[in-house]
């Protein structure tokens, strides 16, 4: 509100904005835990690893380091750890192998358009699209999401962004761009690549199998689909037909069109999958002034909506000025907001469902899970008879994570996506003494009132953030993926970074000011009830250099797992923690991110803390997105943007950072690693 009018910069002109980042846009006065002078006091013990009081003693203290193979204990990870590297290649441990799949271009569905640096926004809305991300291999039974088939499934895959001088190749070669630019004609964009923008966003459905030779391939299937930023959506939950998402396409509020910026994901215990949509605010412009200043609703201006008149990609700038391209202007334009596009971004920062076994179907944008930029959702272990539980994070600094409980309980083969509309969305507080507690966002609790603003629920959840601050949640560093550990149940998050944060703002759960290296939080929920309302909470590891890390142990990371800014979090069906990372590209392989290398991916053993690198990737890339075949023998692994780290010199001389995996002068390409073992083994083990 007046706040936010006042004053809103656009973030995209600060100087350590990167593409992919969020606006922070947390100026609430929710305490940090020093600003309690007694949590100083208590921080020490009360960790049961200890991590964020051992911080306390890092600096200048010489840290022993040892061979986590020598000293191995853990029965889960069984293969050699790979060196930290710093070339154009996928490195694997010895025993294993690798093949590519799914490459950014590659066909999937209508006449399968063959990738090539002309195609049109057409053919790319039939071809796999860029930026892989979150993604999930649904056996092919399409009775459950993690038994069947180990040979044959429907992949489906998240496309997080695009980087245009490498989608328009051909077009673009020659001319100084950075990843994140593109070209006007006189302050308007072609369409042609307006749409193969859209269509190189959101997820593709494609059926996989694994041939005779080993290889697996794309293979052609009805159910093949791409799901892009312009395809028609349902709106549902509670914010469905509510007057925050009355727009010129929809004046009764129930559907949007497309979904953006597919970060992580979701898989359902019953069998669907969810698209979180993260840093989606800065597609949409908004010009409304008053007083020569930005005049932005709380709703666009608390999530970072541009106020420059480009915004991102400009695609309100079509020349055709077709309805589908107008509406990512949100500025105020009609009488009404059924005449205009001012409640656009309102049906963004959801969660997407979509059903990949049935093509026919709508994706449905599940409100009750919350908006804000949404990294992914992961689920408690579903029980029958109980509520389903479902956890996520809002990565943008200072930001935080959420808990959505049902009202209903689950029914195995009768649940279905309408038990996410109907429940209570929580927010984490992490107290200083190890505890933490969900504070639920609903009408009339934590503050939640018409006299503070918040009219209805449907109110709460369009402007979540705000109702967070207002409950008085924990700012967290950046929280990005989430994994529960199928065995305890325990919830680990990755966070990823959070170079802003000040000593004056450390705290038990985000302990160190400055942080470029990031760390790994975890808790168990009380009395092992996924749906209870406190919990007991510490630091798995803290990642960083050999002089500022610290695991389980005690012992800072060393040669075999040393790593920063974990993003991509899974567990595996038997508990082994996947660990990927996300260095951003101004800071890849530079300063003090430089001793850990590329972007990579580790395997960790829950209990003993050991952590232990499996895969190093190519120049320029994050290592994002992992599963495996049920029988855990084939492990699917996403590369994205590789080449991002291409100056805009070298891009127009036509000497790129990265020409991976196609190799020779090829453009880069977003691709995903098969890796099966040798031997026939189970992955990792
Ligand atoms: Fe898209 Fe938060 O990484
Ligand atoms: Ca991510
Ligand atoms: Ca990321």
């Amino acid at each position: 509100m007046k706040d936010y009018q006042n004053d809103y910069p656009d973030h995209t002109q600060s100087p350590d904005y990167e593409h992919g980042d969020e606006a922070p846009s947390n100026r609430s006065n929710n305490p940090t835990f020093f600003d309690v002078i007694e949590a100083r006091a208590s921080r020490r013990g009360f960790l049961m690893g200890g991590l964020a009081a051992a911080i306390t003693g890092l600096v200048g203290v010489g840290v022993s380091t040892r061979g986590a193979l020598a000293a191995s204990t853990s029965p889960l990870l069984g293969f050699n750890a790979v060196p930290v590297t710093e070339d154009d290649m996928i490195h694997v441990p010895e025993g294993y192998k690798t093949q590519i799949l799914a490459r950014w271009g590659d066909a999937i569905s209508g006449d399968m358009p063959a990738y090539h640096g002309a195609n049109t926004g057409e053919e790319q809305g039939h071809q796999v699209g860029m930026h892989h991300d979150g993604q999930h291999f649904f056996p092919i039974e399409g009775e459950s999401p993690y038994e069947g088939s180990s040979t044959d499934g429907l992949y489906v895959l998240n496309h997080e962004y695009i980087e245009p001088r490498f989608l328009h190749a051909e077009k673009y070669a020659g001319q100084e761009l950075d990843s994140g630019a593109v070209v006007y004609h006189d302050g308007k964009r072609d369409d042609d690549e307006v749409l193969k923008e859209i269509n190189a966003h959101g997820v593709a459905v494609f059926r996989v199998q694994k041939q005779e030779n080993g290889d697996w391939e794309i293979i052609a299937d009805p159910r093949n689909r791409r799901i892009t930023g312009n395809t028609p959506m349902e709106i549902g939950g509670p914010v469905r037909g509510s007057h925050h998402v009355v727009t010129k396409y929809s004046p009764d509020g129930t559907m949007t069109r497309g979904t953006l910026n597919n970060c992580a994901h979701g898989v359902t215990p019953w069998n669907t999958y969810l698209a979180a949509e993260e840093n989606w605010a800065g597609y949409f412009s908004n010009t409304d002034q008053e007083d020569q200043k930005p005049n932005l609703p709380r709703e666009h201006a608390r999530y970072g909506v541009s106020t420059n008149p480009n915004a991102r990609y400009g695609w309100h700038h079509a020349m055709s000025g077709a309805d589908e391209y107008l509406r990512f202007d949100a500025s105020t334009k009609g009488a009404s907001a059924a005449e205009d596009y001012r409640n656009e971004p309102n049906g963004f920062g959801w969660v997407v469902e979509i059903d990949p076994f049935n093509p026919d179907s709508t994706p449905v944008k599940r409100t009750h899970l919350g908006r804000f930029a949404h990294e992914g959702v992961v689920f408690a272990k579903a029980e029958a008879g109980k509520p389903i539980v479902a956890y996520a994070g809002d990565d943008a600094r200072f930001e935080y994570i959420y808990k959505f409980v049902s009202r209903d309980v689950y029914t195995p083969g009768e649940t279905d996506g309408a038990i996410l509309d109907e429940g209570t969305l929580y927010v984490a507080k992490f107290n200083a003494d190890g505890t933490g507690e969900w504070l639920a966002l609903a009408p009339g609790r934590n503050g939640l009132t018409r006299d503070n603003g918040f009219a209805d629920l449907a109110d709460i959840l369009v402007n979540t953030r705000l109702a967070a601050d207002t409950a008085g949640a924990t700012k967290m560093d950046r929280p990005e993926w989430g994994a529960v550990d199928p065995a305890t149940g325990e919830v680990y998050f990755t966070l990823t970074n959070n170079t802003r944060r000040t000593e004056a703002q450390v705290d038990p759960a985000n302990p160190r000011a400055g942080n470029q290296f990031g760390h790994i939080i975890r808790w168990r929920e009380g009395r092992d009830d996924p749906a209870a309302t406190s919990f007991t909470w510490d630091l798995f590891v803290i990642a960083g250099d050999v002089g500022t890390s610290r695991t389980l142990s005690g012992d800072s990371l060393d040669e075999d797992n040393i790593f920063a800014c974990p993003d991509g979090l899974w567990f595996d069906a038997d508990s082994r923690l996947w660990i990927q990372t996300d260095i951003g590209e101004s800071a890849q392989n530079k300063g003090d991110l430089a001793p850990v290398g590329n972007n990579a991916m580790l395997a960790a053993d829950p209990r003993t803390g050991e952590i232990r690198r499996f895969l190093t990737g190519p120049m320029g890339q994050e290592i994002t997105g992992v599963c495996t075949t049920p029988d855990q023998r084939t492990m699917f692994v996403g590369v994205q943007h590789p080449g991002a780290t291409t100056t805009p010199e070298d891009f127009a001389a036509g000497t790129l950072a990265s020409h991976w995996p196609d190799g020779g002068d090829a453009v880069p390409r977003s691709a995903l690693v098969v890796i099966t073992r040798e031997d026939g083994g189970v992955i990792g083990a």
